[in-house]
């Protein structure tokens, strides 16, 4: 089934409409941006709008947005394109500093760039991906942002390193999805893609969730989010992963302001465990935003399972995960930290953080 089809059954005529309507194009404006920045883009002819949900969040109401991304402001790290729906992720997982957190799905680096500014720098974000190309999208945006909380790792998200097993209090897992979401700004996503690949990516999203539990500390929080709405890639991978687990919750989602339908659990068929009325399908009608699946979950106990464990190589600028081990320590006595290790922190200290 592709779909358009898939899409009637899904929706009212509501929500279809408001797929139809273009985005509002939106920004976060970064902690490194000076104070006076507002007032700058004002001059400048922008009108913006503060987004309830992140307070660092805008909607572009009026001015040229393609502009602003060729602007000395973009270029200097001030701004972030990023679509309101995709900054609450963040603000569910809510880091604090001092946080080790693993972004295992995160390039072009959005959310992980968030998160650094949400931190303040004062932390650990290990943001990976498995995709070569967009990590250098990913390299560039941390660059850019100075988000020197980063680090930038390459593995895939599937084999987690045994080193970063019960590691991090914090764990974002933004997956890989059919993207049925984002389908106002990307309309050809209805025609792309069909039912056989949101069956075929589920199984990925599952994988990828199983390895977020097994790298969360014991209380560790674990967010899983997608920009689509079928239940095959949202509720039912959640399900899955609670039949498995039984040191896992499901967390209400709490952010104010925020207006969401909880997660689907009865439909034609299928019977999913109640808990999952607790995550949220964030519509686009709801909040004119694109639209995405949110849960929350809390590892309660750590789950000691075997793993494999995948190795290679390093580059000069991905730190690759083969590395984080013993051969690390090695590694950093020797060499100066990589592109993406913090500013004006020694490696031993970055190493010390991931270990202790
Ligand atoms: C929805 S995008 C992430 C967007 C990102 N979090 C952001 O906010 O900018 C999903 C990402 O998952 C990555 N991915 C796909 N399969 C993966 C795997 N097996 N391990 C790690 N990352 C994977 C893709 O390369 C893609 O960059």
């Amino acid at each position: 089934m592709g779909f358009k089809e898939y899409f009637k059954q899904l929706a009212d005529e509501k929500f279809r409409e408001r797929m139809s309507k273009p985005l509002r194009p939106t920004i976060r404006i970064t902690r490194k941006a000076p104070g006076n920045i507002l007032e700058r883009l004002e001059s400048a002819g922008y009108e913006l709008q503060r987004i309830p949900r992140y307070d660092r969040g805008f909607w572009i109401i009026r001015g040229d947005a393609d502009e602003l991304g060729n602007s000395i402001e973009y270029a200097l790290g001030y701004l972030y394109f990023q679509e309101a729906a995709s900054m609450i992720p963040p603000v569910v997982l809510k880091p604090q500093k001092g946080d080790k957190i693993l972004d295992l799905c995160a390039a072009p680096g959005s959310k992980t760039t968030q998160m650094a500014d949400m931190i303040e720098n004062e932390g650990l974000i290990v943001a990976n991906d498995v995709n070569r190309s967009r990590l250098r999208m990913l390299g560039s945006n941390v660059q850019r942002t100075s988000s020197y909380s980063v680090i930038v790792t390459r593995f895939d998200g599937r084999r987690l390193p045994k080193s970063l097993r019960r590691k991090f209090d914090k764990v974002l897992v933004d997956a890989p999805c059919s993207a049925l979401g984002t389908s106002r700004r990307f309309p050809v996503n209805l025609e792309k893609r069909n039912m056989e690949f949101t069956l075929r990516i589920s199984k990925l999203q599952y994988e990828l969730l199983r390895t977020a539990i097994f790298a969360a500390k014991p209380g560790g929080r674990v967010v899983y989010s997608t920009c689509t709405l079928t239940v095959e890639e949202n509720e039912m991978v959640v399900d899955r992963i609670l039949k498995e687990f039984d040191n896992v919750e499901v967390e209400s989602i709490d952010v104010p302001g925020l207006k969401y339908e909880p997660g689907i659990t009865r439909r034609k068929g299928l019977e999913l465990d109640e808990r999952i009325s607790r995550t949220a399908r964030i519509y686009p009608r709801l909040n004119d935003t694109e639209g995405f699946y949110v849960a929350s979950l809390i590892v309660k106990r750590s789950a000691l399972r075997p793993l494999i464990i995948d190795a290679s190589g390093i580059t000069s600028l991905i730190i690759n995960h083969s590395l984080w081990d013993a051969r690390l320590k090695a590694l950093v006595a020797r060499t100066s930290w990589p592109i993406f290790g913090p500013r004006g922190l020694r490696p031993q200290y970055i190493a010390e953080r991931i270990y202790s």
